[in-house]
């Protein structure tokens, strides 16, 4: 087995390790990963996505890549193809990441490096990571059942609040509710963008505008204000992920406004939307020490379906 960098290859030596891939993300995680797979593709086409692949007999079975993200590295995936002969699956995994780690870390610029790998089980992964310093920030994965929650029991929004859809326009305000939702949070360890405003808002652009995670749905995000004093009190994004599944990839209340049902309420309309428009499943990540927030989800009926992990490393 070699490990090669990936920029040596086209998409035509990837896809079919990604058809994999496209099937355990579909299995596991409920996933179409199909969108992500074809961007991976042109980057790896244009020559522009660094990373590691390991090559058995002339073709490729794993592959991990990262971005660059101003000071950041983000690992983006991470894939081994499982059973036939050859080194193990689990050995192939730790030798890609190790090169990867070593890459970032030795990048002129970069003092920060984050990962998470959302189709690995907690702890599967975690020797090189830990190794190089990394800290590891459990997460869950949740799944509700739409047609297993009738939309009964609707919370209502104390009177001098306001929910509607999201808007373009609430993109500055939005990110400003962000950075002060996550100030001092742990989500804010794991991912940098929460810190500040600029931040805030590449993580909008990211979930807004480009496909990385889901296909953005505005009609099943929401927006609450307070109406005394215009204030974005609270908000809700929703992404699709496959034709059936919505994926929550936001839910923040400004300190201030929470324990009054907002989150909730937000949840149920996401809720509500998917569910008239034929959705079955809503999922979302939360951090496993964010207590408060499993508790309301499990309290609204989200299973958690798996564990995986984020690591992060500050040089
Ligand atoms: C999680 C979050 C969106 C919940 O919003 P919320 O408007 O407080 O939610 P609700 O009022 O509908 O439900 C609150 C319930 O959730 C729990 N809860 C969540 N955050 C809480 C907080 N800061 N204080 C008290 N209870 C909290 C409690 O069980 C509470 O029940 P209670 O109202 O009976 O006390 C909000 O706490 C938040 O913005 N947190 C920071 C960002 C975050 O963690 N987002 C989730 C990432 S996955």
């Amino acid at each position: 087995m070699e490990i090669l960098d990936l920029r040596h290859f086209s998409s035509a030596d990837l896809r079919p390790l990604l058809e994999e891939e496209i099937a355990v993300w579909g299995r596991l995680l409920s996933w179409d990963y199909a969108t992500s797979a074809e961007m991976i593709l042109r980057y790896m086409d244009a020559k522009i996505l660094p990373g590691y692949a390991a090559i058995e007999r002339g073709s490729i079975f794993g592959y991990s890549f990262f971005v660059y993200e101003q000071n950041k590295g983000v690992i983006g995936d991470l894939f081994v193809r499982d059973g036939g002969r050859g080194p193990e699956r689990h050995e192939v995994e730790e030798r890609l990441l190790s090169h990867v780690i070593e890459t970032l870390q030795q990048s002129p610029g970069i003092h920060r490096v984050e990962a998470q790998l959302l189709a690995h089980n907690t702890g599967e992964v975690s020797r090189p990571f830990l190794q190089q310093g990394f800290s590891r920030h459990p997460r869950v994965f949740m799944n509700f059942e739409i047609g297993k929650h009738p939309q009964a029991s609707q919370p209502a929004l104390p009177p001098e609040f306001e929910i509607r859809p999201w808007s373009e326009q609430e993109y500055q305000s939005a990110a400003a509710l962000i950075t002060a939702a996550y100030r001092g949070h742990v989500d804010s360890e794991i991912n940098d963008q929460y810190r500040s405003l600029g931040g805030s808002l590449r993580f909008l652009n990211n979930i807004v505008r480009f496909p990385g995670c889901g296909a953005f749905d505005p009609r099943a995000s929401f927006v609450v204000f307070q109406q005394r004093t215009r204030t974005l009190a609270g908000l809700i994004l929703c992404s699709q992920v496959r034709p059936d599944v919505g994926h929550i990839t936001q839910v923040c209340v400004l300190p201030e406004y929470r324990s009054a049902g907002l989150g909730e309420t937000m949840l149920a309309a996401s809720t509500k939307n998917l569910s008239e428009r034929g959705f079955r499943f809503i999922s979302l990540t939360v951090t496993e020490a964010n207590d408060r927030a499993i508790a309301l989800y499990k309290r609204i009926g989200f299973k958690s379906t798996r564990v995986f992990d984020a690591f992060v490393w500050e040089g």
